[in-house]
């Protein structure tokens, strides 16, 4: 069972992923356990204030550093109560600072017994949560969300789904677009014909050599198409690297025309 804690100041964004589809099976199933904490409940002050004035000035306000360093604290002693099984586990911050997220950063993260995500909000984040709290920094694109809430439910999801025994077919992940370094090659279902077009004959066909052999050459020409620099990173076979230096040469070709 993986054990996921969020620190967030709006624990109730995490309630609408929580309730339906892939985490609700893998909750059920035992797989994962998912528990917010609201950074707000590790204040000692009446009024619960968890941000503060940036020094030497500039607009926004700063998560304050003793509410996330209690909260991590408190979460880590009740982990390690009893358990030992944990390890070291990686405390994670959500902020657009951080390593550019991927396929491969939640194979990684999968193979923890548990991780604890921190969302950042408003302005910032006391840079000493960073430097003697944090063991990890994560970012899920180049563009400014308000805080790490939306983030972390982004890593939660790409990072569930790759549990043993989440997915109903247990090699459903192995295909995915980003799974094998390639975008997805093209699926189809029934009907055969819709308003006169027509599925690839190959698929009809029962020759399992030759759907393999499709698919994998539709993979790489979209690749090409769309994310060709994720080409330079895939081990393709010496017929693969041929299509991709033919398909290179005929768009060459196009452009000259
Ligand atoms: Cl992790 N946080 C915020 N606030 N914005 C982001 C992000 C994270 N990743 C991309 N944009």
């Amino acid at each position: 069972m993986m054990r996921i804690d969020i620190l967030t100041l709006f624990p109730e964004m995490f309630q609408s992923v929580l309730v339906p589809g892939i985490f609700e099976r893998a909750i059920e199933r035992g797989l994962v356990s998912v528990n917010t904490h609201n950074i707000r409940d590790y204040t000692h002050d009446k009024h619960h204030v968890v941000d503060d004035y940036a020094y030497g000035g500039g607009a926004g306000m700063i998560l304050k550093p003793r509410p996330i360093f209690e909260a991590v604290e408190s979460i880590k002693a009740d982990i390690y109560k009893e358990e030992d099984r944990y390890g070291e586990l990686p405390v994670i911050l959500l902020t657009p600072q951080g390593r550019p997220f991927s396929q491969q950063i939640a194979v990684e993260l999968s193979r923890y017994a548990g991780m604890i995500l921190i969302c950042g909000r408003y302005e910032g984040v006391d840079e000493r949560v960073r430097q003697h709290l944090v063991t990890d920094e994560i970012s899920i694109g180049d563009y400014v969300l308000s805080g790490g809430e939306l983030a972390a439910m982004v890593v939660i999801d790409a990072v569930v789904r790759l549990l043993p025994g989440v997915l109903g077919s247990e090699d459903s992940a192995q295909d995915d677009s980003h799974a094998t370094g390639l975008l997805e090659y093209p699926q189809y279902t029934r009907p055969a014909e819709y308003r006169g077009w027509a599925v690839p004959e190959v698929l009809l066909s029962g020759n399992h050599a030759g759907v393999a052999r499709w698919r994998r050459e539709q993979a790489v020409r979209r690749t090409l198409e769309r994310r060709p620099e994720l080409l330079d990173k895939v081990a393709l076979s010496s017929e693969e690297r041929e299509l991709v230096d033919r398909l290179k040469n005929l768009s060459l070709g196009s452009a000259i025309k």
